[in-house]
């Protein structure tokens, strides 16, 4: 949409620009100059540039889109059966991904196509902007390369795991799959991919199978994130900072020594610069959905690591597609503060995406932005499971 376009009378404006030490840089009374899609100015309300057209957001609260850094959105079929039967005590082993494996090769492109465009308009009904889609359900080197062909059609940020699970088919010899992997499914899913992820956990790959298949994934030029402890401990999150990985994801149990490797790690500064540090994304759905313990946030947080927020999106751990709920369950289970969560969701996911184009609302950056039903981010986890998104910009267009 051509023209300028002013978001005016903004109650509470969540920039995430940090300023006067406020991570959430709050500013009341606030306006947002729109054009060709960026935000060109933000200041008081009462200094705003006129503009072609106007919004009023009537004394709302407005944020920067949320960015769900962490999705698994290509699939078919869904685990309604598996998730009853945790609810009546049976543990999650992630073995159910194979199941879904089984339903997504058998889909059409349509199908597969249908079911991220149907998630991915769940997801900005509910505030999202951005959003990071994997692979993983495909486990051929043709079904991997169609998930993420058809992920590219949603997203820029595509992320290949094909080392979700060794499929059934190699149960028998994983270090074929681990060759597979790294050799034809790589090379044919690179030209689609910007990151590369492994399900680094027992039951799934080990760290010496983590490391090799990251390591070909750096020299094809993707950047890395994994799953990393998530069902148990394990030598994933400190693989992650020993590759510079962007994000190691789940981080629900956690050594001193993980602690220390992700706090080490951190380079505050990423707002101003280009991010360095190996930021722990989590999840809370999938402890919501598998009855398991949260990840304690506020230990990371204290350490000084850059925690964000995300879905985790998929048929299995967590049919969830709300960062809402997200943050609401931070607040309530992990002991963030609600600006904590709010952050994470933001600038956090952006973090973990080392984007600085999103994630925040200042000169230059994407005009995502969430004009809340409410007064203030306080609501999101103070009205839990309440629709509070009252209008959503992505790229500076009214959705
Ligand atoms: O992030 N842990 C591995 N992958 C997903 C679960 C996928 C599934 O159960 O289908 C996760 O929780
Ligand atoms: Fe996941």
């Amino acid at each position: 949409m051509r023209g300028s376009l002013l978001v005016d009378n903004i109650g509470e404006l969540v920039t995430n620009d940090g300023r006067g030490g406020d991570p959430l840089g709050v500013r009341r009374d606030a306006a947002v100059l729109v054009e060709d899609g960026q935000v060109a100015w933000v200041g008081p309300a009462r200094y705003a540039p006129a503009a072609d057209r106007r919004i009023d957001a009537d004394g709302a609260a407005v944020l920067p889109g949320f960015v769900d850094s962490h999705a698994h959105l290509v699939f078919a079929g869904d685990r309604a059966a598996e998730f009853a039967a945790r609810m009546a005590g049976e543990p999650y082993t992630g073995g159910g991904i194979r199941t879904t494996v089984g339903a997504t090769r058998a889909a059409s492109d349509d199908e597969l196509r249908a079911t991220v465009g149907r998630l991915r308009a769940e997801m900005r009904r509910q505030g999202t902007t951005t959003v990071e889609i994997k692979s993983g359900y495909g486990l051929t080197v043709a079904e991997e390369a169609r998930s993420l062909r058809i992920a590219a059609e949603f997203t820029e940020d595509t992320t290949f795991l094909g080392a979700h699970v060794v499929p059934a088919e190699y149960a028998d010899h994983p270090d074929d799959y681990v060759g597979l992997v790294c050799g034809p499914m790589l090379a044919a899913a690179a030209p689609y991919a910007r990151w590369i992820d492994v399900f680094c956990e027992r039951g799934a790959f080990d760290v010496d199978h983590a490391r090799a298949i990251l390591a070909c994934g750096q020299a094809a030029g993707l950047g890395v994130r994994l799953h990393a402890n998530q069902l148990g401990p394990g030598p994933g999150v400190q693989l992650g900072v020993e590759l510079g990985a962007a994000s190691v994801d789940h981080c629900t149990h956690l050594s001193d020594a993980d602690v220390d490797a992700l706090a080490g790690s951190t380079t505050v500064e990423w707002l101003s610069g280009p991010p360095t540090s190996t930021v722990a994304t989590l999840l809370p759905g999938a402890e919501f959905s598998t009855r398991s313990p949260y990840p304690d946030a506020r230990r990371l947080l204290d350490a000084g690591v850059t925690v964000a927020l995300a879905t985790d999106c998929n048929p299995g751990s967590s049919y969830t597609s709300s960062m809402p709920f997200c943050v609401a369950l931070a607040v309530r289970e992990m002991r963030m503060t609600p600006a904590e969560a709010v952050w994470a969701a933001t600038a956090g996911g952006a973090a973990a995406l080392r984007r600085t184009d999103v994630g925040r609302l200042t000169p230059g950056s994407r005009a995502d932005l969430v004009v809340l039903d409410a007064p203030t981010h306080l609501h999101l986890a103070y009205r839990p499971g309440v629709p509070l998104i009252r209008q959503v910009l992505h790229n500076g267009v009214p959705r």
